[in-house]
This record gives structure tokens, C-alpha cells and sequence, in this order.
């Protein structure tokens, strides 16, 4: 052994004595680096035969070696017992941590509860996809293709020449191209304009479209389902009013007003002093409909209706501004959770 030796061995009790991981560990390396049998003695044991010259530096390596390895052992020692401490122990009596919890989104919610109320008087859910034909979004439903609504300013066209439904009535034409008479359903679903957004009007929203054929379904069926609807939702109280409309797919076709939920018809702000708020269109089915998707007009007749969920949202949760729907703030979000 020499003194060049030394940093080498010193190197490698430090490593082992890293790589301990408990305190028996370190007492069996502290036997076998500085111990009575272990290597200090050794060292020690050549230091005494060493030529002269190179005692001094021996010596020096020797102390090295032996306040190195003995610091080493002390401190990993110490990590030893505070990690295995009663303070760093798993205490089981601690309160557990819950992860925060998600919740059906305002809309989502009136969503389920629209579907449970027309649920009770047999009609099932019905759903279709966002990026439709322009056949199913238009065409089938009789909307010519120099109609208004058909322009780019206010259609979300793709590259393929479909769109993005800008009505959820096209899951009608979808469901009676699959299914034969009679016909039930709801259908809620998103659906997208070239709206500028603002507190009433936003390029994504929701609708739910309703449809309703068998033989003989007439105009009294419509407005019984809905004032059904109406008063299920909005309360006992509320009376419903259909006012002649235009819908391309619907003949005659109406708009149908709740009496509004804050004045009880009197007149507000809410209502813009009117007593009515514009809840849904309607109407019984055209018969060009019913031949664009196979269905003999004259076997049966429908109604259909299609509404706006935020608008009965902001109803319900009253809200101003449709916006609120869509900023994702938690504050507002965990109020209706
Ligand atoms: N699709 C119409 C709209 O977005 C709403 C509507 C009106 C749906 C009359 C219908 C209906 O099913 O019969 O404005």
C-alpha cells in the first residue's frame, strides 16, 4: 500500500456507505472500514512500515481517510433516523384528501331534465352528429337553395362541402330515413351559427328539436305536449301562446311564448314589458318533409319543434348574458353544481 492508495479507498467507503440505506447497513460498513479487523488498521499498519519519506504523507492520507469515513457514517446515520422518525410516519388517523370533483355543466343539467320530462309522456332521445350534409341540414328540409339561412355568412361551410348543423332538425331527417312510423323523439344536441357573440347570441349553441308522428297528430297535440312541457319546467302557472310563424319544414308553422317567469305576464324588463318570452318554433311537419325521406304524407302526420337551451337556461338560472354559459369560470360553474 501506498499513499496514492488512499484517496481510492477513502472513494470508495464514501460510495458504499451512500448506497446504505439502513442502519444496519452503515454499522456493518463502519465494522468493515474502521473497525478492529477492517481496513484503518490495515492502513495503519502499513504507515508503520513506510519508508521515511514517506511517512508525512501517509499520515495525511491516513487522517483523511479515517475523518472522511467517520463523518460519512455520522451523517448518513442521522438521515437514517430522521427519515425513519415517528414525525415522517404515515399517520392513518389524518383526514384523507379528497380530489375535487366535476359536475354536469348548466346546460348538460337542463339538457337531463328536458329529456326526463318528455321521457314521462314516451319520447326517447334521438342524436346525430355536428358536421352534416347540406342535403340533411338543408334540402331535406325544404330549405331551396337560394333561402337566406343557406348563405356563408351564416353557415360554417368545410372544405368538403358539408357543414356545421346550424339547427339540430336534421337529426329528424336522419331518424325517419331509419326508422318507419310513428316517430317520438327528442333530439338535443349543439348547433353553430356566424353569430357575432354577444349577451343573447353566441356562434355555438344548443338545441333541442322535437318530433312527433303517427296517424293523426294534429295541431292540439302540439300544443298540449308543449304546454305540458311548459309548466313541467317553468311551473304550474305558466301559460303558453303560438303566434303564426314561417318555417320552411313546417306547415303552418308557429312560434311558441311562455308567459314570462319573473312578472307572471304582467310586464318587465325580463320581457321587454311584452308579458312573453320566445321559448321555441313549431309547427306540423310539411309534407315535402315526409316524401324527402320516404314517408307517405298522406298515411301520416307530425309535429316538430325545435328550442334554444340557453335561453331556457338563462331562464332558469337567472342569468343575463349567454356568455357566462361559455367562460368556464369556476365561480360561476359552482353555483349550479
Ligand atoms: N330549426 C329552427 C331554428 O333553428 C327551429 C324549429 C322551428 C324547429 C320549427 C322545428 C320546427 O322542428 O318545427 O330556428
Amino acid at each position: 500500500m501506498t499513499p496514492e492508495d488512499l484517496p481510492r479507498l477513502l472513494d470508495e467507503a464514501l460510495t458504499a456507505i451512500q448506497q446504505a440505506d439502513s442502519l444496519d447497513d452503515l454499522e456493518q460498513l463502519r465494522i468493515r472500514f474502521l473497525g478492529r479487523k477492517g481496513k484503518l488498521p490495515e492502513i495503519m499498519a502499513a504507515l508503520k512500515l513506510a519508508p521515511p519519506d514517506q511517512k508525512r504523507a501517509f499520515g495525511q492520507g491516513a487522517n483523511q481517510y479515517k475523518q472522511g469515513v467517520t463523518q460519512a457514517l455520522e451523517e448518513a446515520k442521522q438521515s437514517c433516523e430522521s427519515s425513519s422518525s415517528p414525525a415522517n410516519a404515515l399517520d392513518v388517523t389524518l383526514p384523507g384528501f379528497s380530489p375535487p370533483q366535476g359536475g354536469n355543466h348548466p346546460i348538460r343539467q337542463i339538457m337531463i331534465r328536458i329529456s326526463q320530462i318528455f321521457d314521462r309522456i314516451g319520447f326517447t332521445v334521438a342524436t346525430g352528429p355536428d358536421i352534416e350534409t347540406v342535403f340533411n341540414n338543408f334540402d331535406a328540409l325544404n330549405t331551396p337553395a337560394d333561402h337566406p339561412s343557406r348563405d356563408e355568412q351564416d353557415t360554417f361551410y368545410l372544405e368538403d362541402g358539408r357543414l356545421l348543423r346550424t339547427q339540430t332538425s336534421p337529426i329528424q331527417i336522419r331518424y325517419m330515413q331509419e326508422n318507419p312510423p310513428p316517430v317520438r323523439i327528442i333530439a338535443p344536441g349543439r348547433a353553430y351559427r356566424r353569430d357575432t357573440p354577444d349577451a343573447t347570441h353566441s356562434a355555438t349553441f344548443h338545441q333541442v328539436e322535437g318530433l312527433y308522428v303517427a296517424e293523426k297528430v294534429s295541431m292540439a297535440d302540439l300544443k298540449g305536449d308543449l304546454t305540458y312541457f311548459a309548466r313541467e319546467i317553468l311551473g304550474p302557472g305558466v301559460k303558453t301562446r303560438f303566434r303564426p310563424h314561417f318555417f320552411p319544414f313546417t306547415e303552418p308553422s308557429v312560434e311558441v311564448d311562455f308567459t314570462c317567469h319573473v312578472c307572471k305576464g304582467k310586464g318587465c324588463r325580463v320581457c321587454k314589458n311584452s308579458g312573453w318570452i320566445e321559448i321555441a318554433g313549431a309547427g306540423m311537419v310539411d309534407p315535402d318533409v315526409f316524401r324527402s325521406v320516404g314517408y307517405d304524407p298522406d298515411a301520416v302526420t307530425g309535429y316538430a319543434f325545435g328550442m334554444g337551451l340557453e335561453r331556457i337556461a338563462m331562464i332558469l338560472l337567472e342569468i343575463d348574458d349567454i356568455r357566462r354559459l361559455y367562460d368556464n369560470d369556476l365561480r360561476f360553474l359552482r353555483q349550479f353544481a
